[in-house]
């Protein structure tokens, strides 16, 4: 909205980032917050491009939220990129990048007080990581008390975890819009994610069967569920590097399995582990009756 910020200032305390902002709110300036765990890509410098188009002061946090990893999960093994974080961030008219401590945001340790995502929380992606969301969701709510941004954006790719932010803000009336950007993906279909990096070249070429499955899917769409189902499976044959975790076709505004004899919009979901990485992937098709 505005010119390019002249600089890019990392600020590591919520009352440092409060007083900033309310300067800037004070001369009228609206704001955008984009929450991420750092390691950034082409699809975080999407969001934070979107950010620049619809508010004048652009909020990027930067912290691994560790309530959201179980105790068998990669925290330690999450990759943290923060100079050149700050560095991509600088070039885009950033203003303030968030990068609280894990003291910062949790002075008392875990075990305060938690959202809890309610029964969507604990499919899919929730199924695999128990108790992934509540932890998403605490420090998503804690990053909109802190930063009050007039809009928040999140990325497609992470396609549950935009419903269950929806579903928190709208029953908590919690007083921000949402803005969401498309997934972005390799030149081949592979979906942007920080955890691309951990491939191998050959489980890089096997991490291509999730959008080769959503492919499938969407060519299927037409004949129905089941056909959706199986075309979308078969994408994943006998891989040798890649195990499918689930596909699932929901209903955008419930985010439940879709009936036999639903049709219309859906959402495509499949998780597939490929190595040690697990991996997500979603598409939206046009369901059409089975014949
Ligand atoms: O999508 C992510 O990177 C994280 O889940 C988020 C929204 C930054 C919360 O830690």
């Amino acid at each position: 909205m505005s010119e390019l910020a002249a600089d890019t200032r990392t600020v590591p305390t919520i009352d440092e980032l409060r007083a900033l902002l309310r300067a800037r709110r004070a001369a009228g300036a609206s704001v955008a917050l984009v929450p991420t765990m750092g390691a950034l890509h082409e699809g975080h410098l999407a969001l934070v491009r979107r950010a620049r188009e619809v508010a004048d002061v652009v909020v990027v946090s930067i912290f691994v939220n560790p309530l959201q990893f179980g105790p068998s999960e990669d925290l330690d093994r999450y990759p943290r990129t923060v100079e050149a974080d700050v560095a991509a961030l600088a070039g885009l008219g950033v203003e303030f990048v968030f990068a609280p401590t894990v003291a910062e945001m949790y002075p008392d340790g875990a075990g305060g007080t938690t959202v809890v995502a309610g029964p969507v929380g604990s499919l899919y992606e929730g199924a695999a990581r128990p108790g992934h969301f509540d932890g998403v969701l605490t420090v998503v709510s804690k990053l909109l008390h802190i930063a009050t941004p007039d809009v928040v954006l999140f990325g497609q790719k992470d396609a549950q975890q935009v419903y269950l932010v929806r579903r928190m803000v709208r029953d908590l009336d919690v007083p921000v819009a949402i803005d969401v950007v498309p997934t972005v993906r390799e030149p081949d279909g592979l979906a942007l994610s920080s955890r691309n990096r951990f491939l191998s070249p050959e489980q890089r070429a096997a991490a291509l069967t999730l959008s080769e499955s959503l492919r499938a899917a969407d060519a299927a769409a037409h004949q129905g569920l089941d056909e959706v189902l199986a075309e979308g499976a078969a994408a994943f044959g006998d891989h040798d590097h890649v195990t499918l975790d689930y596909l699932v076709v929901v209903d955008p505004d419930t985010f439940l399995p879709v009936d036999d004899d639903m049709t219309g919009e859906a959402v495509v979901l499949v998780a597939a582990r490929v190595g040690g990485v697990r991996l997500i992937d979603n598409a939206t098709i046009a369901l059409g009756r089975a014949r």
